[in-house]
């Protein structure tokens, strides 16, 4: 539903929020689908309802800087562009905060996050009524053209979200730059709304990969991105010695050492918002020697889950009591 973003409108958008559903809101860049960043469950929304193939991170919206620190670590050259560039269309990939409280969904399993402070007064007292981060990622359905006024939104999305702002059409309306400043130097992740020419005036020299270049650096592409310790074992349909168990649907075969339910409905959006978790609550190589995790149909968002196991399960170096063998089919 198109509702004109009246301070009305944008109060009830917040509650909606809060209360873990979609709104879709307008940026001074595009329109962003918007979710609580601390929520797994808001967060695998976005990913159902975009349609994403596959686990991208999402930019974290905040109303300033001195909420986004409490989120993630700045150096000084982080802050300078913030100070400089905020609120505005630039997103800074920062090293997460341990106790962030972010979804580990929002940050795909990187021990990174994007973080933007949006210039649109809408967008500004939307952040500041939620009262917490929110995750918005463009408002178009993966690999379609981004949203930029909210006709478009409701195009893409119709009934699927609960609300849409609507505070007509985005000033910049090619998303924001995303620069990576984990690294000693800074590099452009993505170009947009922030000219590269002027933040290499800031931050003197700044890497701008080549698209081919980029891949490796590109989120959610390597499996070294989100590796947990203990292997994993895709597909499982029974238990083998010293296994810990992710299962989906409502029963779990026997003979595992420990069993967690990813959905005993098997809804894969529920799955999805507890993969991140729940990986992490097994990965215990004192205690178990692999991580099994039961099929998981390509549905979905059962795509997007399967296609992140797969580079989790990547080969890499046994731990000690594991013995490769052939996966299962
Ligand atoms: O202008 C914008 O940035 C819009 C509005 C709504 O704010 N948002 C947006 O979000 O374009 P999204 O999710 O469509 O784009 C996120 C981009 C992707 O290229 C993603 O790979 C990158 O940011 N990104 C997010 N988190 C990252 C991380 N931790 N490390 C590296 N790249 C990251
Ligand atoms: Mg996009």
């Amino acid at each position: 539903m198109i509702v004109r973003a009246t301070p009305e409108a944008v109060k009830r958008a917040a509650q909606l929020l809060r209360g873990g559903e979609l709104v879709a809101f307008p940026t001074e860049t595009v329109y962003g689908l918007g979710g609580d960043a601390t929520s797994e469950q808001a967060v695998a929304r976005i990913f159902e309802a975009k349609g994403r193939p596959r686990f991208n991170p999402l930019i974290v919206h905040v109303p300033d800087l001195a909420e986004a620190e409490a989120l993630a670590l700045f150096d000084e050259r982080a802050r300078a562009a913030a100070e400089r560039f905020w609120p505005g269309p630039l997103s800074l990939v920062l090293p997460r905060r341990p106790a962030s409280g972010l979804s580990l969904l929002a940050s795909a399993g990187l021990d990174t996050v994007a973080l933007r402070a949006p210039a649109h007064p809408v967008a500004q007292e939307l952040l500041r009524a939620a009262g917490r981060p929110i995750a918005a990622p463009s408002a178009n359905r993966s690999g379609r053209v981004s949203a930029t006024t909210a006709a478009h939104v409701d195009d893409e999305f119709g009934d699927a979200i609960a609300l849409i702002l609507d505070a007509g059409p985005c000033s910049i309306g090619i998303e924001s730059t995303v620069v990576d400043l984990t690294g000693v130097v800074p590099s452009l992740l993505r170009p947009g709304g922030v000219p590269v020419e002027t933040l290499a005036g800031l931050f003197g020299r700044i890497e701008t990969p080549a698209p081919g270049d980029a891949a490796p650096r590109a989120p959610g592409r390597l499996a070294s991105h989100y590796a947990p310790n203990l292997p994993l074992r895709l597909n499982a349909t029974a238990a083998r010695p010293g296994e810990a168990l992710l299962a989906f649907g409502p029963e779990a075969p026997p003979g595992f050492t420990e069993v967690l339910f990813l959905s005993r409905s098997g809804d894969p959006a529920e799955a999805a918002a507890n993969l991140f978790m729940m990986l992490r609550r097994l990965d215990r190589p004192e205690e178990f020697a692999a991580i099994a995790i039961m099929p998981i149909p390509e549905q979905g968002l059962g795509r997007a889950i399967n296609d992140r196991l797969a580079r989790a399960a990547a080969p890499r170096p046994p731990s000690p009591g594991y013995r490769p063998r052939r996966s299962g089919s």
